[in-house]
């Protein structure tokens, strides 16, 4: 467990037994809109900065940029990169009507959902702009041109099977081998939660490209073995 000062150091002092707290100068993560746990950003944040050294990291999905605080601040403290890719316009559960829609993150010129200048105001006072790239863009668009291989790829884009499975075949061949893929609500039980992440791990582990690393709450980690 760590202590990331507002400097962005990153000093072994313990606040409590598995919290990870991240001290940017008063700035929480916890604060940002978003859908991940403290403890799920600290094992981003861990495996992110085992990873980072091997190269760049990327999410799918960065919502109003919760998730890319940790990433962010693994990649600045390793001296790497976070790309965040989003099409900034919401899954198909925060639109109007459904269950996660917030009325606040609604451009009523633009006539959609629009969490871009939120996401760009949480890694301008999480202080990571010189470390986080945003990619505003379809998760699909953008794994068919990338080119760089990853260290590390956290997929949390939309939770539909037809979203969930372009995020796994359009960017798991971008992990290096020994990088890492961690995958956001995975749910074992039927009914705790959607079956695409879920079904992403099963293909990950089938593949035989992937062997599991770690799980705590709804994050999986899986490690490239070939
Ligand atoms: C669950 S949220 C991500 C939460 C974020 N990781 C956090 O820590 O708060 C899912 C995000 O995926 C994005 N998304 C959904 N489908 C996408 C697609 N096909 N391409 C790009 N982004 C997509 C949505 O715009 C949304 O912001």
């Amino acid at each position: 467990m760590l202590w990331l000062t507002a400097a962005g150091r990153c000093s072994p002092r313990l606040r409590s037994a598995d919290r990870l707290v991240l001290d940017f100068g008063g700035f929480d993560p916890q604060s940002v809109k978003g859908f991940l746990s403290s403890g799920d950003g600290a094992l981003l944040y861990r495996y992110g900065l085992k990873a980072a050294a091997a190269g760049p990291l990327l999410e799918v999905g960065a919502y109003c940029g919760r998730s890319a605080c940790y990433l962010g601040a693994a990649a600045r403290d390793a001296g790497s990169r976070l790309y965040s890719v989003d099409h900034h316009q919401g899954s198909e559960e925060h639109q109007p009507g459904w269950e996660w829609h917030d009325a606040e993150l609604w451009n009523a010129a633009a006539g959609r959902l629009d969490t871009l200048p939120v996401f760009l105001r949480t890694i301008r006072h999480a202080g990571l702009e010189g470390c986080v790239t945003p990619v505003v863009a379809r998760s699909r668009d953008a794994a068919r041109n990338w080119r760089t291989p990853l260290a590390l790829v956290f997929i949390d884009g939309g939770h539909s099977m037809q979203a969930a499975l372009a995020d796994w075949r359009g960017w798991a061949g971008h992990v290096a081998p020994d990088g890492y893929l961690l995958i956001h609500d995975v749910h074992p039980v039927p009914g705790d939660g959607g079956r695409p992440p879920m079904e992403i791990y099963r293909r990950a582990i089938a593949s035989g490209l992937f062997e599991p690393a770690e799980r705590q709450e709804a994050l999986i980690a899986l490690r490239r073995v070939t």
